[in-house]
């Protein structure tokens, strides 16, 4: 199965990428930073997997098309995307600037719009297929410190359920994960001196597998990961 992942280039979607990798799946790695996304391919090869990349900026509508072709001509075809790429920040509407707002808003929801429509052509062509869309626990429940990221999340949400009902009966199955705290080892995660109780990245790509492998006639429609205890 060929699977699209986009953000694999460092974070959760490394994790899942890598994961699916070993587990048999080749695939397509999609992110801005080529280097990154080089180290990557390369920790999949070195490990015996299969992958490609293409860079692209999904908050644009025309490149985002361009990548997903390539990335559909290197692998032979698409079977998946995994909708992970998304921008976090976690500042109270007071501390939010305009330029942190348009960036979530570029990515998280104008760039899984992009990617999916990108893709749609290939699923159908295949006569069917599968999108998973990251959405969160802040795309589920409203919490404070997150006013923009969760606005952004919610319309994951309710794009991902809405294309659910859309696109069953062209044999697509859409399924929606809400993570909780990921240890994504991101820069924004720095001063969190124990990060050993939040789920792994690897865990997620576990989790995605599972929703891949499950049978053709059937929908794994909300998936909720969340770390057993509560950070300190
Ligand atoms: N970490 C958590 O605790 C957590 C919890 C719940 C949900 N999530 C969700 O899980 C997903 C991944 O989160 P993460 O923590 O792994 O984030 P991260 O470490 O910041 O990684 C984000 C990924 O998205 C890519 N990306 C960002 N903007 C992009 C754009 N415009 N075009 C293409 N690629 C772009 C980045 O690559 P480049 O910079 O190379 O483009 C990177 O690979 C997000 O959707 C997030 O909302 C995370």
């Amino acid at each position: 199965m060929n699977v699209i992942v986009t953000g694999a280039s460092r974070g959760i979607g490394r994790g899942i990428a890598t994961v699916l990798a070993m587990d048999g799946f080749t695939v397509g790695l999609l992110a801005r930073s080529g280097d990154l996304l080089n180290d990557v391919r390369e920790g999949i090869e070195s490990q015996g997997g299969k992958s490609v990349l293409a860079t692209c900026d999904l908050g644009d509508y025309d490149i985002t098309v361009a990548a997903i072709d390539d990335l559909s001509e290197q692998m032979g075809g698409i079977d998946a995307l995994i909708n992970n790429a998304g921008s976090v920040v976690r500042k109270s509407v007071l501390e939010l600037s305009v330029d942190d707002w348009h960036a979530m808003v570029d990515t998280n929801i104008h760039g899984v719009f992009h990617a999916t429509k990108a893709v749609l052509p290939h699923l159908q062509a295949r006569g069917g297929g599968r999108i998973i869309n990251l959405s969160s626990i802040s795309g589920k429940y409203p919490l404070p410190g997150g006013s923009g990221y969760a606005a952004t999340k919610y319309a994951v949400t309710g794009f991902s359920q809405s294309i659910f009902h859309e696109l069953r009966d062209q044999n697509i199955q859409v399924s929606t994960i809400y993570p909780g705290s990921v240890d994504s080892q991101s820069e924004r995660h720095a001063d969190d001196s124990d990060s050993s109780w939040k789920v792994s990245p690897e865990e997620v790509g576990q989790a995605c597998a599972f929703i891949l492998k499950s049978h053709s006639g059937t929908v794994i429609h909300e998936m909720e990961i969340r770390p057993l205890k509560k950070g300190s």
